[in-house]
Formats: C-alpha cells, structure tokens, sequence
C-alpha cells in the first residue's frame, strides 16, 4: 500500500517537473525568437511594399533597395500634411489604429471599408529614383467576405494610374476570395485609373470580366468569379483610402508638388 502511494507521489513529482521544465524551455525560446519574429515581420513588410511598386527582384538585397529608393513619411490623414511626430521607422499602424488618442470610429455611414476604427494618420512609402519620385505606395485595408484584408496600393506620379495592388494578410477562401492573390488578377489592377478626369472617384471590379472595347475600361478591372464579395471589398477598401477623409488630401498635395 506505502508502495502504491509513494509511486504516486513520485509520478506527480515527475509529470510537475517536466512541466516546468516545458514551460521554462517554451517561455525561453519565445522570448529568445521575439526579435527574430519581429525583424522578419519587418522585413516580409518591406518586400511587399517594393512588390507592390513591382521592385521585388528575384535575389534582390530587400533592404538595401528599400533604404535606396524608399522615403517613408507619415501623413495627417484628411489634411495631407507630413506628420512630424511619429517615428516613421517604428509607427504601428494598427496600434495607433486601437489607440483612442490617435484614432478616430468612422461613422458607420462612412465605413466604405468596414473596418469601424481607423488611426488619424497613416504611413506612405514614396519611392524616388535618382531624386525623382516614381510612385507612393500606400497602405490600404478594409473588410472581405470573412476577414479584414491587409495590402499596399501603389500608384504611378499622376496620383490617378495604379501602379500595382498586393495584399499580404487575410483569411478568405483559397480559390474563391483568396484569387486576390493570384498574379494574373493583380495583373488587371496595373494601369488602371483611380479617378477620371474630374477627378471623381471611378475605379470599379465588375462583376464579370472587363470587355474590350468598353466606354470605362481604364476604370475597370476583372471581377473575381464566385468571390464577388471579396471583390467589392477590395473596390470599397480602395476607394475608402483614397477618399478626401484619408489620403486624398496628399494625393493633391503630391500632384501640386509635382506640378
Ligand atoms: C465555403 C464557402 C466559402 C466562400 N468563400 C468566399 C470568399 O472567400 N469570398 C467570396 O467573395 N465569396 C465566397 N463564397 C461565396 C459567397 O458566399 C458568394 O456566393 C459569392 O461571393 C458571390 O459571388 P458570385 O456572384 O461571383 O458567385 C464562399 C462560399 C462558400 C460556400
């Protein structure tokens, strides 16, 4: 009987140490990988900011193309003004985003993109070659069918032709919304316009494939079949980031600037 109890004892003795033992080698190895993960976030961040710009060269030095050809700036989102304050190296937009101080709710009649909350600034990659600006790429993010969507938007100096569209974070249906990653559909995106002539707001994913020929083409871009919903998500987070209340205001800016 003292038999049975002391292998008790000991069976839990051993299982709580091994536990320990596990937790103190997993809570290491977390700590121990924290600025890894965190230098590789940032770096896989840079890569499709310079994807997004088509700069990504196979065995290309991501870093050392991005500190050539990159300026990041933080712009006062509705106003179009740099923004001095933040670190652009550090800001974190989502976290600014979560922040009462330095965000705003969007009013639901506003909330093109679905996402309830949005920071009162944003960053902007402008990239330069040889001192002249060759496109702004700008982070954009809204509401798919099933998750928000995370991408970049680059446009050409005109602030009006894209230049390309990449996204590099959802949780939509491979091979239904998740065609927003396939080549051939951010294919579609390149040289479309974003505004008319007017300047008014007139990008649009049909529902269906563009027709050659059609009236609106330089408008128009492939819809995704059987994902319309993700499609018009991707119309909507586009037209929401690139509206008067977010980052128009710096697109005219630009334009002036380049004028
Ligand atoms: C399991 C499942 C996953 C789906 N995933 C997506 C999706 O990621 N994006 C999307 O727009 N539609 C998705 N759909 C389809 C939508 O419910 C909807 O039918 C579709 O967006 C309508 O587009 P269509 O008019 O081009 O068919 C999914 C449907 C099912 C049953």
């Amino acid at each position: 009987m003292s038999g049975s109890r002391e292998t008790v004892g000991k069976t839990i003795t051993v299982a709580a140490v091994l536990c320990i033992a596990c937790s103190i080698l997993v809570s290491a190895a977390a700590v121990s990988l924290r600025s890894t993960q965190q230098k590789n976030k940032a770096l896989d961040k840079k890569k499709n900011i310079l994807a997004a710009a088509g700069l990504l060269e196979e065995g290309a030095d991501v870093e050392a193309v991005f500190a050539e050809k990159v300026k990041i700036k933080i712009v006062n989102l509705g106003k179009g003004t740099y923004n001095e304050d933040f670190d652009p190296a550090t800001f974190d937009q989502r976290k600014a985003a979560k922040d009462p101080d330095t965000s705003i709710k969007i009013p639901s009649g506003e909330d093109l993109a679905r996402i309830k909350r949005r920071a009162t600034v944003a960053s902007v990659y402008e990239v330069y070659d040889n001192g002249q600006l060759k496109q702004v790429v700008f982070p954009v993010h809204g509401k798919g069918l099933w998750s928000t969507m995370y991408g970049f938007l680059a446009l050409e100096p005109d602030m009006r032709t894209v230049a390309g569209l990449g996204f590099y974070e959802h949780g939509e249906t491979p091979g239904l919304g998740g065609e927003i990653d396939n080549p051939k559909w951010k294919a579609t995106w390149v040289g479309k316009k974003i505004f008319d002539d007017s300047d008014k707001m007139s990008i649009d994913v049909l529902k269906g494939q563009t027709v050659a020929g059609s009236p609106k083409i330089q408008y128009e871009v492939d819809g995704l079949s059987g994902a319309t919903l993700t499609a018009n998500g991707v119309e909507d987070l586009v037209r929401y980031w690139l509206a008067e209340d977010t980052f128009k205001p710096y697109i005219e800016k630009i334009r002036q600037r380049g004028a």
